[in-house]
């Protein structure tokens, strides 16, 4: 299985305490990997390392064939990794508008645009919600917007920090629906979660974050119960 993107040494400490300590995170090309961990473990920290929107004190990064450090691998992980927030924030304008948003930004031009709107709203079975205001969502349906506005900008891993929580079971179906198609389009998922079972049946590797560390963890037979495989430092999600 190949890797999408190597992190080494991940280390970071925040108002002194040190929260990660990672040997090694290999990220697998076009699955899916959920990152579990008690709450205040780390998870939103790591998902915000890897995405280049925190600074780790220490990581290096094998992506596209380059070793680099953090800071020199900044602006391709930017542009190639989008971390969803759980209450993703959308602008006070239209579903199209959102959608449209980071488009505009990498300059597209109008028609282009709204071509590609149009058929993300078509992707995510939101056409019907294209002129609403986007303030007026419920909370899934703010999630599936923000993940159509993810998508539409190609990203190569998507970073979903609890995407399902506080969601009704419809709302979760919708989701997992969405994740499904964005997997086998080959995008690369990593999704944290507290909510194991809604997930599972989408991820093809569960981690877990443990004094600061990653443990892999396998299914086991019984399927509500999971185990621990491995708990080194060193680990890779392939
Ligand atoms: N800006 C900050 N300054 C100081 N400490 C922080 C900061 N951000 C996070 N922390 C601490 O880092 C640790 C990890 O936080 P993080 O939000 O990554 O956990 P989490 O696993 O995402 O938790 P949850 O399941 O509640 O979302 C926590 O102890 C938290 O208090
Ligand atoms: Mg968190």
């Amino acid at each position: 299985m190949s890797h999408l993107i190597t992190y080494k040494n991940i280390t970071i400490s925040l108002s002194g305490k040190s929260i990660l300590n990672i040997d090694q995170l290999d990220v697998a090309a076009h699955q899916c990997t959920l990152l579990t961990g008690r709450n205040g473990s780390g998870k939103t920290t790591l998902l915000k390392i890897i995405s280049g929107l925190l600074k780790p004190n220490t990581a290096n990064i094998h992506y596209q064939g380059l070793d680099m450090s953090w800071k020199q691998a900044k602006p391709y992980i930017q542009k190639d990794i989008i971390y969803l927030h759980q209450q993703p924030y959308l602008f006070d304008a239209s579903v199209s508008d959102n959608i449209a948003y980071g488009l505009h930004r990498l300059g597209e031009s109008k028609a282009v645009a709204r071509q590609k709107v149009m058929h993300a709203l078509q992707w995510a079975d939101l056409s019907h919600l294209a002129h609403r205001s986007a303030k007026e969502l419920s909370g899934g349906e703010k999630q599936r917007v923000a993940l159509t506005r993810a998508r539409i900008l190609s990203p190569q891993l998507l970073l979903l920090d609890e995407p399902t929580a506080s969601m009704d079971t419809d709302a979760k179906q919708q989701t997992g629906l969405l994740l499904q198609r964005l997997k086998s389009e080959g995008v690369s998922i990593i999704i944290s979660s507290h909510e194991t079972h809604t997930v599972k049946h989408i991820a093809d590797h569960h981690l877990h974050i443990k004094d600061g560390q990653l443990e892999t963890i396998e299914p086991s037979t019984d399927s509500d119960k999971v185990s621990v495989l491995k708990p080194s430092k060193k680990q890779s999600v392939t």
